[in-house]
């Protein structure tokens, strides 16, 4: 079953004289349980692409079905229940809160509607998924690069979405941590979860495109393709 479908999506900033395409024409499905990559070069539109997935921001045209809703045509509070329910976010600068230890930045999605003992054990829980169990009550200032984006996917996981978006998760990491990084994504795609990680970094598409569950997609003036072109290989800066 497709968890995510895309039909002839298009994104376009700016007026008529100043228009970007940022996503062209996309048509996409996704189904549940896979992991895919999006390799580009910056400006391509992956970011677009991930936000529009994640309902914070909208297409200009075209369809974007989600588990079966129709998210370019919900109502705002519909959407934020969306957001919370059905996408776990990943950036790539982690956006963890310095002042909070790692338990507490986990929880942070929770705290609207009010933190319970419950949700403090499912934080320790995910804690543990991700290999920080034991970290729980250090300050995230204190943490190494790895273990920080470990927080940021624990996060992710706090509300059980069936669906994780990473952008660049190992964009700020040396390979070692990247990998490792990688293999715990793609255990939680072995539990059911459905993974699109925008990446630079053609190791984490060999990874990927390894795994059964993978698949590697590129993004090129916001048009999406099987097969890269070789200038898609040519990207020179990270976005
Ligand atoms: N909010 C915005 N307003 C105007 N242009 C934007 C906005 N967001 C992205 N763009 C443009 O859309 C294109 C795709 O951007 P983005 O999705 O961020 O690319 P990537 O993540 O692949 O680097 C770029 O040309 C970018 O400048
Ligand atoms: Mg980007």
């Amino acid at each position: 079953m497709s968890v995510i479908i895309l039909k002839d999506v298009s994104k376009v900033y700016g007026e008529e004289r100043t228009e970007i395409k940022a996503l062209y024409h996309v048509d996409l499905e996704i189904e549940e349980g896979k992991i895919f990559t999006v390799m580009g070069p910056s400006g391509s539109g992956k970011s677009t692409l991930l936000n529009i997935l994640g309902a914070m921001d909208k297409p200009s045209s075209g369809e974007v079905i989600v588990n079966g809703i129709d998210i370019g045509n919900l109502p705002e509070r519909k959407l934020s229940e969306y957001r919370k329910k059905q996408v776990g976010f990943t950036f790539q600068n982690f956006y963890l809160l310095p002042n909070l230890n790692v338990l507490e930045n986990v929880l942070v999605p929770l705290v609207p509607y009010g933190i319970k003992d419950e949700d403090r054990k499912r934080a320790q829980e995910i804690l543990d998924i991700v290999g920080l169990g034991d970290r729980t009550t250090s300050k995230v200032s204190k943490l190494s690069g790895g273990e920080s984006q470990r927080v940021a996917i624990a996060r992710a996981l706090i509300n059980d979405p069936k669906i994780i978006l990473a952008d660049e998760p190992t964009g700020n990491l040396d390979s070692e941590t990247g990998k490792s990084i990688i293999e715990l994504l793609i255990k939680l795609a072995e539990k059911g979860k459905t993974l699109i990680i925008v990446t630079h970094d053609p190791r984490v598409a060999g990874m990927i495109a390894d795994h059964p569950l993978g698949k590697n997609i590129w993004i090129k003036d916001g048009q999406l393709s099987d097969e890269p072109t070789y200038d898609m290989y040519c990207w020179d800066s990270k976005t």
